[in-house]
């Protein structure tokens, strides 16, 4: 098999067990050099135990690693260059900030004048030159986080993995992060693999995104090809939000309980089929593909105003209301309308 150029990191087959738990079916992927790939996906999907096969903490029972090009599989941890950025920060409480960033340059035995200015360098860079004196204690939980980045940053590793790095963090201050990681992958042009089960992050942080469900890879995409051509029910549900209608794919329509709809084009789903709607392309009032149902609840979000309503067997569908609309009350019924292109058949 060949590897393209550009590949940092090739997963070829590769598979782990705990016992009878199936960790990662096979599986495989390439990282490309430079990219922010995020592996998203629900808790014990499997992204952990991958992110530590990559590592090498982890032996996997079968498949291969390569790391630009060259078998990696049976490497130790050390001797990998890959850095680690883990949630609980793991900095050394009896080293000063300075001291925390520069011990990976020190354990490479590099001389003291270049450790001093390759600490400056990445404490500026997120934005903590002034507090290489401090104690990690000393440090909020943010700061912590931005030592840990730094010294992770700091040796430039091949590849750094991240395993939800700001999931200990509050919502403002993960936002803000995301930003900071952003800048320095832009600013270092590293490869990174980060690890999240937040789909807003994955979205605001890839530039793509693996998803994982159940041991096995979804699908790995751009966020727009991810969000726009969701492949299957569970990753247009897992993604953004969207109105699932089921059915049963009958020559060129889906045929529903809510009624028979033309498939989108390009559509190849046979059988048990559902159409994905997202709230975006969902608009009030009659139409070809129209569906009708109770409104259950209105979501005043700033931006936008989410409308959600129930159709007659219980389906969940959202809309989105234009601005300074004012919403339907709840309780009244509505009928909303799509146009064919705009939405996307998956198999169920
Ligand atoms: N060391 C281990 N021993 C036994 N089972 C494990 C171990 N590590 C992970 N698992 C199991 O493997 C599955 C995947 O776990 P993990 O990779 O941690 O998922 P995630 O990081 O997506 O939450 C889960 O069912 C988990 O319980
Ligand atoms: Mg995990």
């Amino acid at each position: 098999m060949s590897s393209g150029a550009g590949v940092k990191l090739r997963i070829d087959g590769i598979a782990k067990r705990y016992g009878p738990v199936v960790a990662l079916e096979p599986l495989s992927l390439e990282v490309r050099s430079g990219e922010l790939l995020t592996i998203l996906g629900p808790s014990g999907s499997g992204k952990t135990t991958l992110l530590q096969v990559i590592c090498g903490l982890v032996e996997p029972d079968a498949g291969r690693l390569f790391i630009d090009g060259h078998d990696r599989t049976v490497m130790p941890v050390h001797q990998r260059e890959i850095g680690l950025v883990f949630q609980n920060y793991a900095l050394f409480p009896h080293l000063t900030v300075a001291e925390n960033v520069g011990f990976p340059l020190k354990m490479r035995g590099r001389p003291a004048g270049e450790i001093r200015d390759r600490v400056a360098t990445a404490l500026t860079m997120v934005q903590l030159g002034h507090l290489g004196g401090r104690f990690p204690r000393e440090l909020s939980g943010g700061q912590q986080q931005r030592v840990a980045l730094a010294r992770c940053f700091v040796y430039q590793p091949a590849i750094i993995l991240m395993d939800e790095p700001l999931g200990a963090l509050d919502r403002q201050l993960r936002e803000h992060m995301q930003i900071e990681i952003k800048r320095l992958h832009r600013e270092t042009g590293a490869t990174i693999i980060y690890v999240t089960h937040d789909q807003e992050e994955a979205l605001a942080l890839s530039d793509r995104i693996c998803l994982m469900n159940h041991a096995r890879i979804e699908q790995v995409g751009t966020p727009q090809e991810i969000y726009e051509h969701p492949r299957t029910a569970f990753t247009a549900g897992f993604i953004g939000t969207s109105t699932l209608l089921r059915g049963q794919v009958e020559g060129d329509a889906l045929a529903t309980p809510h009624g028979r709809f033309a498939l989108p084009p390009g559509s190849t789903a046979t059988g048990a089929a559902a159409l994905v709607i997202r709230p975006e392309h969902l608009r009030l009032g009659p139409g070809p593909n129209a569906i009708r149902g109770v409104v259950a609840e209105t979501v005043y979000a700033g931006a936008e105003t989410r409308l959600l309503f129930d159709l007659a067997d219980g389906t969940g569908a959202a809309l989105r209301l234009p601005t300074g609309t004012t919403p339907p009350e709840i309780g009244t019924e509505v009928e909303a309308h799509w146009t064919t292109e705009t939405a996307v058949l998956v198999p169920l």
